[in-house]
């Protein structure tokens, strides 16, 4: 290549990156290094320090890039923060003592349960939106969701936060504190805050005992 057109290339490629970092579209990390490092890190673990509503912008944005057949989009997000939060955790624990035998109840559990949500920054609820037309089993429909819960998570990693997927048994009653669609399910809540803690290890059996080579 001749020198000028080197140095265009070279001064093109600075350009790129300069604009790519301006806008925060750097490569965050690793893809191998997110997948791996990606762990659940639970409230309990979480700082003080409430999460930017840009950061929670993007990891949305993130999720809504996971595949769908039919291009259903069935994804649906609540995303609690604030005074809505402390109201989510009231209804919580409310819920904990209505589907809880009374001698069974604990008031630690239900503490417990109440400190979860005001440890986190936020609280997203994580819903399924039917098609109207039913077009694909609602199986699709879940796991097209649970693909973007996957996208969220690893894009909560790539940037530093921490976060689970709860799937408490009482998420079938959360019709009484959204104002869901017809067709739409909660599947569970993502908890979601910052941490100071390294990734621990994850444990999985070997993926050769879960591959068939045919
Ligand atoms: C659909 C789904 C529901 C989950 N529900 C819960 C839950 O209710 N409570 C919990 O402690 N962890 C829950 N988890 C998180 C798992 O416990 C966690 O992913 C698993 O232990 C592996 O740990 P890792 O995420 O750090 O790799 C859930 C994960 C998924 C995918």
């Amino acid at each position: 290549m001749p020198r000028f057109n080197r140095f265009k290339a070279a001064l093109g490629q600075f350009f790129q990156v300069a604009f790519c970092i301006f806008d925060r579209k750097f490569i965050l990390m690793d893809i191998k290094k997110c997948l791996t490092t990606r762990r659940s890190v639970f409230p309990e673990q979480f700082t003080a320090q409430p999460v930017d509503k840009k950061d929670i912008e993007e990891i949305l944005t993130m999720a809504n890039w996971a595949p769908t057949h039919k291009r259903t989009e069935p994804w649906r997000f609540k995303v609690a923060t604030g005074r809505a939060k402390d109201e989510l955790a009231e209804f919580f624990v409310r819920l904990y003592k209505e589907t809880t035998p009374e001698e069974k109840q604990s008031g630690k559990k239900a503490e417990k349960t109440r400190l979860k949500v005001d440890k986190s920054a936020a609280v997203i609820a994580i819903c399924m939106q039917r098609d109207p037309k039913e077009r694909i089993p609602e199986w699709e429909e879940i796991a097209a969701v649970a693909m973007a819960v996957q996208n969220m998570w690893l894009m909560v990693n790539a940037i530093g936060l921490g976060g689970y997927w709860s799937s408490p048994s009482f998420m079938d009653q959360m019709h009484r504190f959204f104002d869901l669609e017809e067709g739409e399910k909660c599947l569970g809540f993502f908890y979601l805050g910052h941490h100071e803690e390294e990734s621990t290890t994850g444990r999985r059996d070997d993926i050769a005992n879960k591959i068939e080579w045919l």
